[in-house]
């Protein structure tokens, strides 16, 4: 079978104050009155049999809403481990000859077919026992990204989250694309690298699974799970892995300049000088300002300098040590 693994865990912080621990931004209905999580399910469902689902227990209502219509499993975490634990105990849930299909749940892609075209491509793959990436064409020396060195499908190398100068270098060198965050292996590869390059990881992610109650993982046992992505403790380190080049626009709607890029190419209002409103209908302006975006939500206003966005984590993290 092939199963549609949704990560459904991180806040969404740096999207504060449109998202937030109880609604994050993966819900927020803000693509043609869609949500990114919706999106995914959509994507996917023509390709994979079911989704299985890996979230959070504090805001695992507002995903089963938008499963309903859709054959599907659940597992909830009862406190995020990050995403090689999280994809764990996807595999663990399945068979291990089951195909994952591993999305993040808030990014945005344009392109359907071109899409499915990878992905089918990608599932070949998996059935071979690799682990598969998606490889997306660089634009900028961006740090937040995986960047994976290839050669047509071959992966020479994998570097998660390079500094500035190295992220410049890759980008001059040619032959590196990011990593799209998109993972596709059978439960049982992933499970094998996972024991085989991080077995404190694997061990006490299988611990927290076998003691989960009712679909919820044990949250004494999960706190001792290594807090580790699965860039640093497996894409890094195997050399069982291929890529796919992936043709389809995509976007991590990470923080409020990718949104803002989403919102002005989708023709949204904006002054003369680049700066727009969200979430408010007042007239509102801005003297001696520019490319500034004002977020109103009913208890907080943000407003930002787009140049600063990836800094509204702070704010965030501050108001959850204030609490
Ligand atoms: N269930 C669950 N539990 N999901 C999680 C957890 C967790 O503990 N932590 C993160 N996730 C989900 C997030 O919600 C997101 O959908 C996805 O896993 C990726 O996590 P991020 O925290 O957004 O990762 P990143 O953006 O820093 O880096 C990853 O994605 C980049 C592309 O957007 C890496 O794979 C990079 O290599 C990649 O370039
Ligand atoms: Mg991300």
């Amino acid at each position: 079978r092939i199963i549609n693994v949704i990560l459904s865990g991180g806040v969404g912080s740096r999207l504060w104050p449109l998202s937030r621990k109880s609604k994050p931004k993966q819900y927020l209905p803000f693509f043609n009155g869609k949500s990114l999580f919706g999106l995914t399910i959509e994507r996917n469902k023509s390709v994979c049999d079911e989704v299985l689902l890996v979230g959070s227990t504090q805001n695992i209502d507002l995903a089963k809403a938008e499963l309903k219509d859709i054959p599907h499993r659940i597992v909830q975490e009862a406190t995020p481990r990050n995403t090689a634990a999280a994809i764990a105990f996807a595999a663990f849930t399945v068979d291990p000859e089951d195909v994952l299909v591993a999305t993040p749940s808030d990014h945005l892609i344009e392109g359907n077919e071109q899409y499915l075209q990878a992905v089918k491509r990608g599932i070949e793959f998996a059935k071979d026992g690799f682990l598969v990436t998606f490889g997306i064409k660089p634009l900028r020396p961006e740090t937040g990204y995986g960047y994976i060195e290839s050669e047509g499908n071959d992966v020479l190398s994998f570097r998660e989250k390079p500094n500035f100068e190295t992220a410049k270098e890759f980008l001059k060198r040619g032959n590196f694309l990011w990593n799209s965050g998109i993972f596709c292996f059978k439960a049982g590869t992933y499970l094998n690298e996972l024991e085989r390059f991080d077995p404190k990881l694997y061990n006490a992610a299988k611990l927290a699974f076998e003691a989960s109650d009712n679909g919820v993982l044990d949250e004494e046992l999960s706190l001792k799970i290594p807090s580790k992505s699965v860039d640093y403790a497996i894409m890094e380190r195997s050399d069982s892995i291929k890529v796919v080049p992936a043709f389809f626009d995509w976007s991590d709607m990470g923080a409020f300049d990718s949104l803002y890029e989403y919102l002005i190419n989708k023709g949204y209002k904006h002054d003369e000088q680049g700066n727009v409103v969200i979430g408010s209908d007042k007239p509102t302006f801005f003297l001696g300002l520019k490319n500034c975006i004002v977020v109103h939500t009913d208890d907080a206003v943000l407003i930002l300098d787009k140049a600063h966005a990836q800094d509204v984590k702070h704010i965030y993290e501050q108001l959850e040590k204030d609490n």
